[in-house]
């Protein structure tokens, strides 16, 4: 696998491929590889001649800065796990080669900013536009898999494309969980032994309200989630939503795809999921 450092050798590297006729696939991570972001890589592999991953621990989608101090950085084992499954290079950039300073960036992308997650993280979904279009950038890729387990980002960053007129293709992935249910997260790794246990309520939740789905009963579905997160010990939840899988405002009975999201946090840790429960 290629291990490139600078802006400047992938974008030679991407022209090449281009120039050769091949088509590009992107996986953009943020290190600490678990199994699910090695599915996007086999995903990638199945679509696309070339695959290309990048490590890049964004500073400016952090809100919190104490986050971004103790997110996980194993680099060595996660240059192996990439090599292992078939990436063909990899963009692992220090901060000062992809900011030049206090950069500035916005782009209005409207409610979709500001709900769910961006209500508790305020400005975090600007930098995640602010780097993937950078990413964009370098990459030239023509098409990048994101997850479905950052649901919103997936419809925030397709936003940007559409808005930019970005020539690249989206694909949303499943999502990868332990056999437990627990949707797979480099977060997972701070989570105590009780903490795990107590996480499950979120996927069991999760699980619950789409079995149990129909357009009718949203309202009582969501009063036994909270109640079933509110009770579980160590967990605090932060929304339970039944969202338009289109908008992420509310559903409504029109909704065409109703996705259930859920955030909490579990001891310390702050983690997501969400299951496409009506489409
Ligand atoms: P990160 O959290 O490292 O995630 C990288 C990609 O892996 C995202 O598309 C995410 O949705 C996907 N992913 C995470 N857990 C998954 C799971 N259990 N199953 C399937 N896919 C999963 O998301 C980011 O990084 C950053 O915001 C980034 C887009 C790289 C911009 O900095």
């Amino acid at each position: 696998m290629k291990i490139f450092t600078t802006k400047i050798q992938v974008r030679q590297y991407a022209q090449q491929l281009h120039a050769d006729g091949k088509r590009i696939g992107f996986v953009p991570t943020m290190g600490a590889l678990h199994l699910g972001h090695l599915s996007l890589i086999e995903q990638a592999r199945s679509q696309c001649d070339i695959v290309i991953s990048s490590i890049f621990v964004n500073p400016t989608q952090f809100t919190d800065p104490k986050d971004l101090d103790r997110y996980p950085r194993p680099i060595e084992a996660d240059i192996d796990k990439l090599e292992k499954a078939g990436c063909d290079a990899l963009f692992n950039p220090k901060v000062s080669e992809m900011y030049a300073g206090n950069e500035k960036w916005h782009l209005d992308i409207g409610e979709l900013e500001y709900l769910l997650e961006g209500a508790s993280r305020p400005g975090h979904y600007q930098g995640v536009m602010q780097v993937v279009n950078k990413l964009f950038d370098i990459v030239q890729p023509d098409v990048a898999f994101f997850g479905q387990k950052d649901y919103q980002q997936f419809l925030v960053i397709s936003k940007m494309v559409e808005l930019l007129n970005i020539p690249v293709n989206l694909v949303m992935c499943p999502i990868e969980r332990e056999t437990d249910g627990l949707a797979m997260s480099s977060r997972n790794v701070h989570l105590s032994p009780d903490d795990y246990r107590h996480a499950l309520v979120l996927s069991r939740t999760l699980q619950h309200v789409k079995n149990n789905f129909n357009r009718n009963n949203m309202p009582f579905l969501k009063a036994e989630a909270f109640k079933a997160l509110s009770e579980e010990p160590g967990v605090k939840a932060d929304y339970f939503e039944f969202a338009d899988g289109d908008t992420l405002l509310p559903a409504n009975q029109n909704s065409p795809t109703i996705v259930a999201l859920v955030a909490a946090k579990v001891g310390n840790t702050r983690l997501i999921d969400n299951m496409i429960v009506s489409r």
